[in-house]
């Protein structure tokens, strides 16, 4: 019912030169897939060369960040509405490393979405309890705020149009995947926080993915479980052949 979908996010990583030379390679090898939908989110000056890369395939390009501003004195920042004018269908929002290094907030989440949503770009909204968190016992309470924080003022059509990565701090770049129990306990979990601000039937529509070490020998497992609906893969995204075989997780 809910389409799979696999997403790359490439970080700080790529040049123009080095995404052109990706794609070269990737799409190939996923020329096929049908079964999820494909995005890549570059870094913003890779944007438009993945765009061009990606054009007559199936795969969309996301970025990483956004300001919710059409546009103003904000050294430094991009809006969404220069996204859209590049071609970029989503972007990813409230990323663990934003949050944690450039003071990303539950309000600015919110006001990305919001900005985000208005431009028809599909936001990917990221969650996610640290290690301290999940160790004191507060994975719920943590999800909760940030589900709350982020889907604030959002009306259930808005919401429709998201897609939420839970993506566990602890797993993040570290190699240590949640077991696929644990990703979709979490899961469950903001499908519940879901139902009950949005209601059953938009919470059952709405793609969970998981973030953390998402890796070519550990995506079947994960996607064996009924509430993980994708992946946001970081390091393993960058190597073509890693991403197409994650891609194709199905054999
Ligand atoms: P990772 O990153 O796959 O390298 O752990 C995931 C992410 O940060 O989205």
């Amino acid at each position: 019912m809910r389409k799979p979908v696999i997403a790359g996010n490439w970080k700080m990583y790529k040049t123009r030169v080095q995404t052109q030379a990706f794609f070269d390679a990737f799409k190939p090898l996923v020329a096929g897939v049908h079964h999820c939908g494909i995005v890549v989110a570059p870094p913003f000056t890779s944007i438009e060369a993945a765009i061009e890369a990606a054009r007559g395939s199936a795969i969309s390009v996301a970025a990483q960040n956004m300001h919710w501003e059409k546009e103003g004195a904000f050294t430094g920042e991009v809006s969404g509405a220069m996204l859209v004018e590049l071609g970029c269908e989503g972007v990813i929002i409230g990323h663990s490393e934003r949050r944690q290094y450039f003071c990303e907030t539950d309000e600015s989440v919110n006001r990305k979405t919001r900005a985000a949503i208005a431009l028809e770009l599909r936001p990917i909204v990221c969650m996610g309890e640290t290690l301290g968190e999940r160790e004191a016992g507060r994975t719920q309470a943590v999800l909760q705020r940030q589900f709350d924080g982020a889907m604030a003022a959002l009306t259930v059509d808005q919401f429709s149009r998201i897609l939420i990565a839970y993506e566990p701090v602890w797993a993040i770049g570290t190699g240590r995947t949640a077991t696929p129990e644990i990703a979709a306990e979490s899961h469950r979990y903001i499908r519940e926080l879901a139902a009950a601000r949005f209601g059953p039937e938009r919470a059952s529509a709405v793609p969970i993915l998981y973030g953390g070490s998402v890796k070519p020998d550990n995506i079947r497992g994960l996607m064996a479980q009924e509430e993980i609906d994708g992946a946001l893969v970081g390091g393993a995204s960058l190597d073509a052949r890693s991403f197409a075989a994650i891609v194709n997780y199905q054999g």
